[in-house]
C-alpha cells in the first residue's frame, strides 16, 4: 500500500505565525509535526510516501525529510496550488498512486498508544473498498462523523454537523483500495468550494465498501490545527517521553524496530546530532530491537 501525507492547506488559525512557515513544519515538543504522520504510515508498514504541501513550502520539506532513504522509505512531493480539499490528494497523486491502495494521512494528525501499529497493520492489509477509524470525541460538530450499529458497521456519515447523529468522529488517517482516484474524480465541490473527504467516504459507503475500525480507548488522537492544540500536543508527547524515556515519532526508531534500517545506520544517523536527541539514538542501541 503506498501513503499521502497532506501537508498543504491554508493553516488559518494558526496565523500569524503560519504566514512565513507551513504548519507542519511547526514543532510539537521535540520534531516537526510532519514526522508524526510519517511514524504513522510507517507503523502501518508503508514505505512509499507522498507529501504533498503547498508551492511555497515544497523545498523546505525536501531539505528537511530529503528521499526519505535514512528512514528506509521513499518520499517524494508533490504541489497543491490551493486548499482545494482533502480529496484532491488522489487526483494530485494519480501518478503516484499507479493503480495501487492507498492511504492517506492528514499532516497535523497524531496518534499514540498501545496496540495502535498492530491496527494500523491491520487496517493497511489490501481489501476491496474503504478502511476509516472512529474515535469518540466530546465535540462531534468540529469533524466528520459516522454513526454505527451495535456491530461497529456505519449508518451514516455527516461533515461537520449541527446535529450530530453520533460523537464518532473519523480521525484524519484513511486506508482505501485502488479505486479511490476514479472514485475522488467523481467528487463534486461542497458548499464551502472543496473536494470533502467525507464525499469519498460517502461513495464507498453507498458501495456498501466503508469499514470502520473503532480506535480504543487507550489510544490518542490529536490533531494540531490551534495553538492551543499545539500546546496540549507538546505537552502530551513531553509528558509520555520524560515518563518512559521513549520517544515518539522518532523515525529512526521506528525505522530500526521495523528492521528497515541497521543498527550501524542507526549509529551514523546519532552522529549527524549534537544533543539529546543522539544520546536517545545511542542509548536505543544498548537495548535489543523489538519488533513492532
Ligand atoms: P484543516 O485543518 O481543515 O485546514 P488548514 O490546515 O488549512 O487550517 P485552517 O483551518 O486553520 O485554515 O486541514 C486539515 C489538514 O489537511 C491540514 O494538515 C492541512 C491539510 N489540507 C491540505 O493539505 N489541503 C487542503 O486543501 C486542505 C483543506 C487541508
Amino acid at each position: 500500500m503506498k501513503g499521502i501525507i497532506l501537508a498543504g492547506g491554508t493553516g488559518s488559525r494558526l496565523h500569524p505565525v503560519t504566514r512565513g512557515v507551513s504548519k507542519h513544519l511547526l514543532t510539537i515538543y521535540d520534531k516537526p509535526l510532519i514526522y508524526y504522520p510519517i511514524s504513522t504510515l510507517m507503523l502501518a508498514g508503508i514505505r512509499e510516501i507522498l507529501v504533498i504541501c503547498t508551492p511555497e513550502h515544497s523545498q523546505a520539506y525536501q531539505s528537511l525529510l530529503g528521499e526519505g532513504s535514512q528512514w528506509g522509505i521513499d518520499i517524494s512531493y508533490a504541489v497543491q496550488a490551493d486548499p482545494n480539499g482533502l480529496a484532491e490528494a488522489f487526483l494530485i497523486g494519480r501518478d503516484f498512486i499507479d493503480g495501487q491502495p492507498c492511504a492517506l494521512a492528514l499532516g497535523d494528525n497524531i496518534f499514540y498508544g498501545a496496540g495502535l501499529s498492530g491496527q494500523l497493520q491491520e487496517l493497511a492489509q489490501p481489501r476491496h473498498g474503504a478502511a476509516v477509524l472512529a474515535y469518540q470525541v466530546k465535540d462531534p460538530e468540529r469533524f466528520g462523523i459516522v454513526e454505527l450499529d451495535n456491530e461497529g458497521r456505519p449508518l451514516s456519515l455527516q461533515e461537520k454537523p449541527i446535529s450530530p447523529r453520533s460523537n464518532w468522529a473519523i480521525p484524519g488517517l484513511y486506508f482505501y483500495d485502488a479505486n479511490v482516484v476514479d472514485i475522488a474524480g467523481q467528487v463534486k465541490p461542497s458548499d464551502r468550494g472543496e473536494l470533502e473527504i467525507t464525499s469519498v467516504n460517502e461513495a464507498y459507503f453507498r458501495l456498501g465498501q466503508l469499514y470502520v475500525t473503532r480506535l480504543q480507548r487507550g489510544t490518542t488522537w490529536l490533531d494540531a490545527g490551534t495553538f492551543d492544540s499545539m500546546l496540549e500536543a507538546s505537552h502530551f508527547v513531553q509528558t509520555v517521553e520524560k515518563r518512559q524515556g521513549l520517544k515518539v515519532a522518532c523515525l529512526e526508531e521506528v525505522a530500526w524496530r521495523k528492521g528497515y534500517i541497521s543498527s550501524d545506520d542507526v549509529q551514523k544517523l546519532a552522529e549527524a546530532f549534537n544533543n539529546e536527541y543522539r544520546n536517545y539514538l545511542v542509548s536505543l542501541l544498548e537495548s535489543t530491537p523489538s519488533a513492532l
